[in-house]
């Protein structure tokens, strides 16, 4: 097999956790263009459906399921229901995240607990389910988690430290995972994106009026496109990339260099 073969989907079964939402959707659309079937998971199922319309021209089948994966009820019924739909999963990503940009020592533990729960929590209970799945199957897959270059460095000047902290997390439950799992042929990494133009910070008041400031202190100068994931999305979701297993990979246009 040639190594732009390598790169193609054609039969596999994928889901995407927020897939209805900036990044998810890139992500999605780029499965799609390479073969796979994608369902888009989203706690918000018309947003899902929509994008899920949206799509459909593009791949063979794209479907949309609702859940809030902060739920170990609606994970474990998402992948089932997957799995009705689709017959398998082979590619998992735990996608959905958010923030909140509160100063440590205003933030209520309900907030705290509010991040973690999703950006850390949702991961686990995603990768977990998927795991299993894939463990049942006997034949391998691949998980792809969604961390952030704030796994690794400290954002500034926003205070962001439930963030920053559950995609620390995120990056090392990743690792974990790749370890366990090795033995069943399950690869699992983490994409961390830099700042990326999406609804996490055009719909956020907090950190709109700050992407002048963080433009200027990436070295290429501007915001990422959530379409300029997709190259290593399919990297890690295909077989060009049978040998990574456990890596962090960051995107950001060079802001963590500087
Ligand atoms: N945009 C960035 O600059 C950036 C940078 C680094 C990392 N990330 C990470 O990328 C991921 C996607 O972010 P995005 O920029 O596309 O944000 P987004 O707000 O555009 O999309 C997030 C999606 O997740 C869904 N969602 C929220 N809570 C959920 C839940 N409990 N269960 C299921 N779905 C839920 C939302 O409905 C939305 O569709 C997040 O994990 C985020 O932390 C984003």
């Amino acid at each position: 097999m040639g190594i732009l073969d390598k790169f193609r989907l054609d039969g596999k079964k994928a889901f995407v956790t927020g897939g209805a939402g900036g990044i998810g959707k890139a992500i999605t659309t780029g499965l799609l263009e390479a073969g796979a079937d994608v369902a888009i998971v989203d706690i918000n199922l018309e947003t899902a459906q929509a994008a899920a319309e949206e799509l459909s021209s593009i791949g063979p089948k794209v479907t949309a399921v609702q859940a809030d994966v902060t739920s170990e009820e609606d994970v474990n019924k998402m992948v089932n229901s997957i799995v009705d739909e689709l017959g398998r999963i082979d590619i998992a990503f735990a996608n959905a995240g958010i923030t909140m940009n509160i100063p440590a020592e205003e933030m209520t533990f309900d907030e705290w607990n509010k991040v973690i729960n999703l950006n850390l929590n949702g991961v686990f209970l995603t990768d977990q389910a998927a795991g299993k799945q894939m463990i049942k199957q006997g034949d391998g897959g691949v998980i792809v988690n969604t961390g952030s270059m704030s796994g690794s460095i400290v954002n500034t000047p926003q205070p962001q430290s439930s963030y920053n902290a559950s995609k620390a997390g995120v990056i090392h439950l990743t690792k974990s995972l790749a370890m366990e799992w090795a033995d069943h042929n399950i690869r699992v990494n983490t994409i961390s994106p830099g700042y990326i133009g999406t609804d996490l910070l055009y719909k956020n008041d907090k950190l709109k009026p700050l992407i002048a400031e963080w433009e200027a202190a990436t070295p290429q100068k501007r915001l990422g496109k959530a379409e300029e994931l997709q190259g290593l999305a399919l990297y890690l979701a295909s077989e060009a990339s049978t040998y990574v297993t456990g890596s962090d990979f960051i995107i950001d246009g060079g802001y963590t260099i500087v």
